[in-house]
């Protein structure tokens, strides 16, 4: 399935969030997202903050053979995601956590688990605090991608942030000068509100 016609099965999942103002991945974040794990055959994904199912639907459409693991604190859009995946099909294919993805993340650590891509998407505020167990669980080639690291240019601006946004973007300041040094190498997108692609390069 190519991506535009990804996009017609997602309609209504799109629409819902729209209407319910729930905050889902951007167009060209999404087409990124898709052509991204196609191209670098991801098969073992986590995804931190499922929201209603979108991305998640995004990232399994895009492999037949990959596995995603995802967590939301949210009930309500817990459910819908939950709805969002068996109506498309992938309920075989993914694990659903209703929890804090902080925990979530330390009991994976002590699962031993790996992943080769991990899809940041959840608190803004909480990127750097989840890098040092997102790094545990990277396979050795694996890579974080995160979404909304320039917050609407916000990150990168000499303007002092307004009051509402400033901690989120003292928080992702913090988790973008952490991923651009040794031993981490980080490409950015400049894609809408920006990703970060990033790879560690402390494991053999
Ligand atoms: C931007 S939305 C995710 C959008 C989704 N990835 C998509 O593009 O379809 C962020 C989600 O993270 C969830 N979230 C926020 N804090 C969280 C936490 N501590 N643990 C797990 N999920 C959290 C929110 O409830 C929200 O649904």
């Amino acid at each position: 399935m190519d991506f535009d016609e990804l996009q017609l099965r997602l309609h209504d999942i799109k629409q819902y969030a729209k209407e319910k103002y729930i905050p889902i991945i951007r167009d060209e974040s999404a087409r990124f997202l898709y052509d991204y794990v196609i191209n670098h055959r991801c098969k073992s994904i986590l995804e931190i903050g499922t929201a209603i199912g979108y991305s998640g639907s995004i990232i399994l459409a895009s492999n037949d053979e990959c596995r995603l693991t995802t967590v939301e604190i949210n009930g309500e859009s817990f459910d819908k995601a939950k709805d969002t995946f068996a109506r498309l099909g992938y309920t075989d294919r993914v694990d659903m956590y209703l929890m804090d993805a902080k925990d979530l993340l330390e009991k994976l650590v002590s699962e031993k688990r790996h992943f080769d891509l991990i899809f940041l998407d959840g608190a803004k505020g909480q990127y750097y605090n989840y890098l040092p167990n997102l790094t545990e669980l990277l396979m050795p080639d694996g890579v974080i991608l995160a979404d909304n690291v320039l917050l609407q240019g916000m990150v990168e601006s000499d303007e002092i942030p307004s009051h509402k946004h400033r901690s989120m973007v003292m928080h992702l300041r913090q988790y973008l000068d952490a991923v651009t040094h040794d031993p981490y190498e980080t490409e950015i997108v400049r894609l809408e509100d920006g990703l970060a692609i990033t790879k560690y390069r402390g494991k053999k």
